[in-house]
């Protein structure tokens, strides 16, 4: 059967990006190497998650003459990774944008209900032409990436993009449900949820497979 089709998701499956994850799934694969490929794989798809960012006309002396050229336009870019899974995937991006403000939003799933339980948040200023990743690993049920954009967007925050690994198509259709406006981005779409709220084929749990724990 083909996988379903929905309106807010791109999927990026170049071939680098398809390697490493290959790589991340495997459960052979040591805390070093995945926290790396983790890292790896936000800095590559940052390159075309940023593909329709407005740029401005910028005056620029080179070594020969004074010239025209582009940069990106607005206030810093505002990373917000979701903790703590989200944390791994800061520092790839961070290289490739090393202006961008971190944001803080610190939600757990319960372990039996699966719902979002909220104990932090804390993110820069949200003014009108400031954009926002939102970053986790993992895109689930979808209640911890809802509940992130709804703290987000009470803030004040409107320019919002949603960046995973793994999507679960119940994860991507909660987003386009809630936030319909919010462009989800992702490595792949896997299959489905099992009866605990795990993504399948999945990598298993993001949040301890990057920080070692278990
Ligand atoms: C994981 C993951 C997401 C959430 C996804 O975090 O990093 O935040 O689950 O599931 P959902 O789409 O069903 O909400 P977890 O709650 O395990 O916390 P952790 O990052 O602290 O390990
Ligand atoms: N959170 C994870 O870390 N992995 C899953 O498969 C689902 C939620």
């Amino acid at each position: 059967m083909p996988p379903p089709h929905f309106s807010n998701l791109t999927v990026l499956d170049h071939p680098l990006i398809q390697h490493k994850l290959a790589i991340l799934r495997d459960k052979s694969t040591p805390v070093k190497d995945f926290k790396q490929l983790v890292n790896e794989l936000a800095m590559l798809m940052t390159y075309e998650v940023t593909r329709d960012l407005a740029t401005e006309p910028v005056e620029i002396d080179t070594p020969l003459e004074r010239t025209t050229a582009r940069k990106v336009a607005g206030k810093k870019l505002t990373l917000v990774p979701i903790l703590r899974a989200g944390l791994g995937m800061v520092e790839g991006i961070s290289q490739l944008i090393p202006s961008a403000r971190v944001g803080h939003v610190g939600l757990f799933r319960h372990h039996v209900t699966l719902k979002p339980v909220s104990y932090y948040f804390k993110v820069p200023a949200a003014e009108t032409d400031r954009d926002f990743f939102i970053l986790d690993p993992m895109l689930a049920t979808g209640g911890s990436a809802v509940a992130a954009v709804t703290k987000l967007q009470a803030s004040g925050a409107t320019r919002i993009r949603f960046l995973c690994l793994v999507a679960a198509p119940a994860g991507v259709q909660a987003m386009l449900d809630a936030h319909p406006t919010v462009p989800v981005f992702a490595a792949a779409l896997d299959r489905e949820l099992n009866s605990q709220g795990y993504i399948l084929p999945g990598l298993g749990d993001a949040g301890d497979r990057i920080f070692g724990t278990r």
